[in-house]
């Protein structure tokens, strides 16, 4: 489908689901050669469910573990600027290599606070890992150290990311049509 109507609004497809393999592969590549030993690979929730799943196939440090958080800035198309705690975290992460996996990195409100999360279990090191990047949006300083696609300031949906909930299960990730 080129083309799909989600709560009354119209997408185009973007980012193909033969592009998205592209990138995928290339991320975890990246990750693959990075040197991060036993990685504490942590999938921030929903948006990165598809991502961090494709992700984990291709990942062959060894010992690598995978955990899922979640924490939102999100609601319909805009940015609340406001965020939750982070849920999902269980016993000691203390001097874990952590690998945050995210759908997108948009204004980097749920990024910093994560991250401030995570160094209060006093972790040994982070690494940032995103399938898409949104540069013009971006507002904070935190180096981001994996990213798939950077991509102009449009609300993007599919492979994971939503749009109030819906489209997550798209294959492709489809723009917002102008
Ligand atoms: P930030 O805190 O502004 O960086 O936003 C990060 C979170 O907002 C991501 O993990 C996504 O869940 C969500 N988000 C940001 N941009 C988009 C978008 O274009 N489509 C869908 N969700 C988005
Ligand atoms: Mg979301």
């Amino acid at each position: 489908m080129r083309k799909v109507t989600l709560h009354n609004k119209t997408f185009e497809v973007f980012i193909s689901d033969t592009e998205i393999a592209e990138i995928v592969h290339s991320i975890s590549n990246q990750i693959n050669n990075s040197g991060v030993k036993d990685p504490l690979f942590i999938a921030v929730m929903n948006g990165a469910f598809l991502f961090a799943a494709d992700v984990m196939r291709k990942i062959t440090i060894p010992n690598a573990e995978i955990s899922f958080i979640k924490l939102s800035s999100y609601s319909g198309t805009e940015t609340t600027g406001k965020v939750s705690e982070l849920i999902g975290i269980e016993g000691n992460i203390s001097g874990r290599n952590i690998v945050i996996l995210e759908d997108i990195i948009d204004t980097g409100i749920t990024l910093e606070k994560i991250i401030s999360l995570l160094k209060e279990e006093e972790v040994a090191d982070i690494k940032v890992a995103t399938l898409l990047f949104k540069p013009d949006a971006y507002t904070k300083d935190i180096h981001i150290d994996f990213i798939g696609k950077s991509i102009p300031n449009d609300f993007v949906v599919g492979y994971g990311l939503d749009y109030d909930e819906i489209g997550r299960n798209l294959p492709h990730i489809y723009k917002l049509k102008n």
